[in-house]
């Protein structure tokens, strides 16, 4: 063949010219990668991609009801749009981390990698084997949630993120799908687990220390429901009413503390509406909240299958759609082509988009190794875990002490222990352990007929449950059942103490409900504690009550019959053995809790107004405003069962030296603790402050505003916490001029060991 070299060499030339004028993210500026994409890869690339199938949610009543997607067809209809072949698609929908929730969009010709996105708070939610790499294992650690703000510790809960983190780098994923942080505003909130408190401020400050951790690996975190989203019943539609102030003094604070002091990569908006309008849809909350008021520069995506109208979403300010559909795409499409949305809209979320993109791994090219350092993970785990368990009750049962060898454990949860919520919360774990084998691990000794009997129990219920209904993704739970008078009192006799787990279940998907067997204890579980209380008692012995769940039950009807009360939540994996380190005293519980427990469900302030209880399953109003929690409580003088904050310690505090000096910008603070007890403990102190009263504005009569742990003390030993407290944070959102106001008056600083039992104070003039 002879080669006209004339012809080559302008070919070549042509071709370097057409390869030097594609720009390539990294090498150009975003504005020119965005500049050389097409029409189609910019909405493709909004869209995100599919990956394991899902149930939309069920739709809220008046809305459209949604049909379950046909996979196949999705797929479909996405290889079309992106021309690739099906085999592909359906390859790629398996994605590079199997089991991973999403990925985003790749266009190889400029370099745009796609982000690899997985759940969740307790850990990384991924496939733990796959078919194509068979002998090669996958788990992640399953780390304690629902504890994470009880500890009251942010060093704690940072370190623990940090190995979190790792997991995410080390598996391959770019973006963990957690914290959720939204406001636990009733306990019967499916999600309480997932989230961290009732208080914005101390799930602002968890939430920041979390994000640092898992970012300080150089992977994002998406910080998610954005926003209201307090109930799971019709989520996907659910519409809140709530007023502009309730919405920034409590509902969006923790959102903009964590944004503006940890800039998360991405945030997840919520399925619900908000005041008429979807959360993914709403410009006020995203675009002018939360970009421009508060200057968040990563990526908004919309939570799994919020399938609103794609082009509103994107004007809103939502980048990302998780999944986007064939609609969506359409909408986008005719919307820009018709002019009615400006392209310019659609280049500022794909501009997002590629910002986070050339910060992840996937685009550094990280050579992830699949083998995180899981056997310190498990150790970090145990550590965390026990340091947010709360000590509700005791009457000298904790901790068991030297004469304490044999122990009667009861209840189900106490052979089959909650480790984890259900739903995205879940994690794939290699093992947990249940607190019979922590107690056996701790060196006491177990009535074996009891382990039988439960263990047999718990294997047949088990058996019936699994050919029961479809449960979708929430995990029933075996009850308990009544226990037989003859062996509890044999029981008795032989054993040194009780221990009595009560265990529920909630997550994803659904609310709790107010009924014996959730809300209420069962019959069986009254009668039992009644029964092994009487038989123990009656012996001169003691009984001790595990609480092994995400949030918390009716306790007045029992609280006072047990010699202790331990609140252990849902601690990950490695349950048992952080129970048995509190029950033995290895650690000393300094865990104080995160909500306010009422004496009675009616007592919430959101009872007459949460899905069902208000007859109105579509519509929540948040009659209580501002009033959350123990603001209620406090300002109302409404007598809580145990208080916001409150925790008990095998040891006792004395708090002294309250200073509140004024500082650049706001107030710094100290108190001094010492140990005044007789074994070493942590204490966390906090800082509750009274504003002056405003005829139009009401207040509550304190709001928390800082908060300190002590490392751990000795007997007699005594820090001074330094804590400051911005002249911001003191800051009331005044509807009327839509804008934050520091009313001049006095202002009361209370340090305090729960929001009920304030031990110093100091008023100051501003
Ligand atoms: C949940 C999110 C989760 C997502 C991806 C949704 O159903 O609400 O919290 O991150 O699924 O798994």
């Amino acid at each position: 063949m002879r080669i006209h070299l004339p012809l080559l060499c302008c070919m070549l030339a042509v071709s370097t010219n057409l390869i030097a004028q594609t720009p390539r993210l990294g090498v150009n500026s975003i504005e020119e990668v965005v500049a050389a994409m097409t029409l189609e890869e910019k909405v493709n690339m909004v869209m995100g991609n599919i990956r394991e199938y899902a149930v939309p949610p069920t739709a809220a009543p008046g809305l459209p009801v949604r049909e379950t997607p046909d996979v196949s067809k999705l797929l479909k209809d996405m290889a079309e749009r992106q021309n690739q072949p099906l085999q592909l698609m359906t390859a790629f929908s398996q994605g590079r981390v199997m089991g991973a929730s999403g990925d985003g969009y790749a266009v190889e010709r400029l370099g745009i990698t796609p982000l690899v996105y997985a759940d969740g708070p307790s850990g990384v939610r991924i496939n733990p084997l796959r078919p194509n790499q068979p002998g090669m294992e996958f788990y992640c650690t399953a780390f304690p949630t629902s504890t994470l703000s009880a500890s009251w510790d942010t060093e704690l809960v940072e370190h623990m993120a940090t190995a979190l983190g790792e997991e995410v780098k080390e598996y391959g994923v770019d973006v963990l799908l957690a914290p959720a942080i939204n406001i636990i505003r009733n306990p019967l909130g499916g999600r309480s687990f997932e989230y961290f408190s009732e208080d914005p401020y101390l799930a602002g400050r968890i939430a920041t220390a979390y994000v640092n951790g898992v970012q300080s690996n150089g992977v994002g975190v998406s910080v998610k429901h954005f926003a209201i989203n307090n109930q799971e019943t019709y989520r996907n539609g659910i519409n809140v009413f709530v007023s502009e102030r309730a919405a920034r003094e409590i509902y969006l604070k923790a959102f903009e503390m964590v944004v503006r002091e940890a800039q998360p990569w991405t945030l997840m908006s919520s399925y619900n509406r908000i005041n008429g309008v979807f959360a993914s849809e709403s410009d006020w909350l995203l675009n002018k909240v939360l970009r421009d008021d508060w200057g968040f520069q990563g990526i908004v995506m919309t939570d799994w299958w919020a399938e609103e109208d794609g082009a509103r979403q994107v004007s809103a300010g939502n980048d990302l759609l998780m999944p986007g559909t064939q609609h969506q795409y359409d909408e986008l499409m005719s919307a820009i082509r018709s002019g009615r949305m400006d392209e310019r809209l659609l280049d500022k979320a794909v501009a997002n988009i590629l910002r986070i993109t050339m910060m992840s791994p996937t685009f550094k090219g990280y050579k992830y190794s699949n083998k995180p350092d899981l056997a310190a993970h498990a150790k970090v785990a145990r550590e965390t875990a026990p340091e947010g368990m709360v000590l509700l009750e005791n009457n000298g049962a904790l901790p068991f002490g030297k004469m304490v060898k044999k122990v009667a454990l009861f209840g189900v949860g106490s052979y089959d222990t909650n480790v984890g919520g259900s739903g995205s919360g879940d994690v794939n774990k290699k093992y947990k352990v249940s607190l019979d084998e922590g107690l056996a691990n701790a060196g006491y000794m177990l009535l074996p007929e009891l382990g039988t009997y439960y263990k047999d129990y718990i294997a047949a219920e088990t058996e019936i449950l699994k050919q029961g209904k479809d449960y979708g993704w929430s995990k029933p739970i075996v009850q308990d059942k009544a226990l037989d008078p003859s062996m509890v009192a044999g029981a008795a006799k032989k054993a040194d103490i009780a221990v009595l787990t009560i265990g529920r279940m909630a997550g994803e998907g659904g609310d709790r409900q107010l009924e014996k067997g959730d809300w209420y204890l069962t019959d069986a579980e009254l009668n039992n504690i009644k029964l092994v209380c009487s038989e123990f008692q009656s012996r001169g012995k003691k009984v001790v009550v595990l609480l092994n769940m995400g949030n918390i039950i009716d306790m007045a009807l029992w609280n006072k019959l047990p010699d202790a009360i331990l609140h252990t939540w849902l601690p990950g994996q490695e349950a048992g053995n952080a129970m048995a380190d509190v029950l033995s005293g290895k650690v000393n519980p300094s865990g104080k809790l995160p909500f306010t427990v009422a004496a009675k469900y009616e007592d919430y302030p959101s009872a007459a107004n949460f899905p069902y209880s208000n007859g109105n399953v579509a519509e929540v109003c948040y009659d209580e405003d501002i009033f959350v929690g123990y603001r209620h409580f406090d300002t109302f003088g409404v007598e809580p069962l145990y208080p916001f904050g409150y925790g008990l310690s095998y040891t006792t505090f004395d708090y002294s030296d309250l200073t509140v000096r004024p500082s650049a910008n706001g107030f710094d603070v100290t108190v001094t603790v010492k140990n005044s007890g007789k074994v070493a403990g942590k204490e966390s102190v906090q800082i509750y402050v009274s504003a002056p009263a405003n005829p139009h504005m009401p207040k509550p009569e304190k709001e928390l505003k800082a908060f300190g742990k002590t490392g751990l003390l000795k007997p007699g030993g005594s820090v001074t916490l330094h804590m400051h407290v911005t002249r911001e944070q003191l800051a009331s959102w005044n509807t009327l001029d839509g804008g934050w106001i520091v009313d001049s008056g006095a202002y009361t600083f209370m340090a305090g060991a729960s929001s009920s039992n304030i031990l110093l104070k100091e008023t100051v003039q501003l």
